[in-house]
């Protein structure tokens, strides 16, 4: 079976108000498999290249500032469907409009600070997880649970 990955990010205001356990726990109760990870400060010139499809937003200056205030915690996930599903477990853009039981629906109100990010298709996820984490994109093991969930 060809394994999907994505690319989900706890954004600076995730990080700050300690909530980087909490959604990697909801993608790991889920399913699905966390296959890399780390901290990074990110600097203004990777961000812009992170969000280079938002460039001449009105909004992109100042999302460009909040992404650079503070770590971020990046993550790449492997599962089936798990862009699409990643997408669903964060909730809509803007936190008004996302379901409550969704990530930025329980913690989140504004959507110039709504915790996390998430790649929305597949093609995006292999850009992004490349430009996070370059050749190394995931590592790979072997999840006790596959068993009885995939
Ligand atoms: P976008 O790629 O449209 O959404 P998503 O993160 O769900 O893929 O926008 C990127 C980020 O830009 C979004 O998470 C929050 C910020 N943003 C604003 O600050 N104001 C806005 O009006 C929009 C649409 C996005």
């Amino acid at each position: 079976m060809a394994t999907e990955q994505t690319f989900i990010m706890v954004k600076p205001d995730g990080v700050q108000r300690g909530l980087v356990g909490e959604i990697v726990g909801r993608f790991e109760k889920r399913g699905y498999q966390l296959v890399n990870a780390k901290m990074v400060h990110a600097s203004q010139e990777h961000l812009e290249q992170h969000y280079a499809d938002l460039k001449g937003k009105p909004f992109f200056p100042g999302l460009i500032k909040y992404m650079a205030s503070g770590p971020v915690f990046a993550t790449v996930w492997q599962g089936k469907d798990v862009v699409k599903q990643g997408r669903a477990l964060l909730g809509a853009t803007n936190p008004l409009a996302s379901a409550p039981g969704t990530i930025r629906g329980d913690f989140a109100i504004d959507v110039g600070r709504n915790i996390c990010h998430g790649s929305d298709s597949v093609e995006s996820a292999k850009k992004e997880i490349s430009l996070w984490f370059g050749q190394d994109g995931s590592i790979p093991y072997k999840r006790a649970v596959d068993a009885w969930i995939y």
